[in-house]
C-alpha cells in the first residue's frame, strides 16, 4: 500500500526503528524493494534522483507509484535530491508523496529561502519534505562534491533552519558520504547527539552505503529515522548483470530476474539492521 513518508516516518521514532529509502533507477529495481519489503514484513521507501527520473520520466515514476499500492506493506515514494524548483514542481505534477528540497550546495539563507518555498508548494498538496543543511562530500548521480567542500550540519543553524522552513525531516551531514569511495565509518555521534537534541523532526542519514552494521544501530539509537542507500544496490544490480551476460545467448528475462533478486537480498539485509523488519503490522 502507498503510504505517507510522515507516517512512515512517526511510526520509526515512536518505535525505535529507521525507515529504508532505496534508490531504484528501473522495473527490477522497484520490484526488488518491495519483494524485501513484504518478505521481511517491513515499511520502506522506494526513491529516484533526478538522473533516474530524467532517464525514466513520468512512465518510471508511475511504475513506482503502482508497485508500491500493490505492496501488502506500507511503502513511500520519494523524490531523492530535487535541487531546483523546476524539478521539484515537476515530481509533485507526477504524483510523488515525498520530496527532498536539496538547497545543500547554497549558502544558508539561500538555503532557508529554497527549502522554505519548495515545502509551502508541496505541503499544499500534501506531501512530506526532506530539507539537507551542511555540505555531502561524495558522488550521487550528477552531483560531485569533493571531500575539500563537504560541511558538517551545525546543530544550532538546525533548530532555526527547521523552525524556518517547515520541513518533516532533516538530512544531517556528521561524517557520511554519498558512494562506496573512502572511509564511511568516520561518523561524529557526537554531534548527531547534539543535533537530536536541538530539533524535533525525524533525522535522516544520506550514504547509508558501506556504513557498518554498528554505527548504523548507533545512529538509530541517537535518532537517525531514515537511511538512504543507493551505491550497494547499483553494485548489486551491476555484478547480477555482467555475470548472466556469460551466458550466451543470454536470456533477458533470466538475467532481468537475477538482478531483482541481488538488489532485493542487499536490501532485506539492510531491512534487518534498520530494525524494521516486522514492524509492518501496526501500519496496515
Ligand atoms: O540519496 C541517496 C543516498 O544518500 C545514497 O548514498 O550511494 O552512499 O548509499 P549511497
Ligand atoms: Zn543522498
Amino acid at each position: 500500500m502507498l503510504a505517507a513518508m510522515t507516517d512512515l516516518l512517526a511510526e520509526a521514532k515512536a518505535g525505535g526503528f529507521a525507515v529504508g529509502s532505496f534508490n531504484v533507477y528501473n522495473l527490477e529495481g522497484a520490484l526488488a524493494v518491495v519483494e524485501a519489503a513484504e518478505r521481511t514484513r517491513s515499511p520502506a521507501a522506494i526513491q529516484l534522483h533526478s538522473p533516474a527520473v530524467k532517464s525514466g520520466g513520468p512512465p518510471l515514476v508511475a511504475l513506482c507509484l503502482a508497485a508500491a499500492r500493490g505492496a501488502n506493506v506500507p511503502m513511500a515514494v520519494h523524490f531523492d535530491h530535487g535541487s531546483s524548483v523546476g524539478e521539484i514542481e515537476e515530481a509533485l505534477a507526477i504524483g510523488f508523496t515525498s520530496i527532498m528540497a536539496d538547497g545543500s550546495r547554497l549558502p544558508y539563507a539561500e538555503n532557508v529561502e529554497f527549502t522554505k518555498k519548495m515545502t509551502t508548494l508541496a505541503h499544499s498538496k500534501k506531501v512530506a519534505v526532506e530539507g539537507e543543511l551542511g555540505r555531502l562530500a561524495g558522488t550521487e548521480g550528477d552531483m560531485v562534491v569533493p571531500e575539500s567542500e563537504g560541511s558538517m550540519t551545525d546543530p544550532d543553524q538546525a533548530a532555526s533552519f527547521v523552525e524556518q522552513t517547515g520541513v518533516d525531516a532533516l538530512a544531517v551531514c556528521i561524517g557520511n558520504s554519498h558512494g562506496r569511495s573512502g572511509t564511511k565509518d568516520r561518523l561524529d555521534f557526537g554531534l548527531l547527539a547534539r543535533i537530536r537534541s536541538a530539533v524535533v523532526v525525524p533525522l535522516v542519514l544520506h550514504g547509508a552505503s558501506g556504513v557498518s552494521e554498528p554505527s548504523i544501530r548507533r545512529c538509530i539509537d541517537l535518532g537517525v529515522t531514515k537511511f538512504n542507500v543507493n551505491a550497494e544496490l547499483r553494485g548489486a544490480y551491476v555484478s547480477a548483470l555482467s555475470q548472466g551476460l556469460h551466458s550466451q545467448p543470454p536470456d533477458l528475462a533470466e538475467l532481468m530476474r537475477s538482478a531483482t533478486v541481488a538488489v532485493r537480498d542487499v536490501v532485506s539485509n539492510k531491512l534487518r539492521i534498520f530494525r524494521s523488519s516486522g514492524r509492518a503490522g501496526g501500519m496496515v
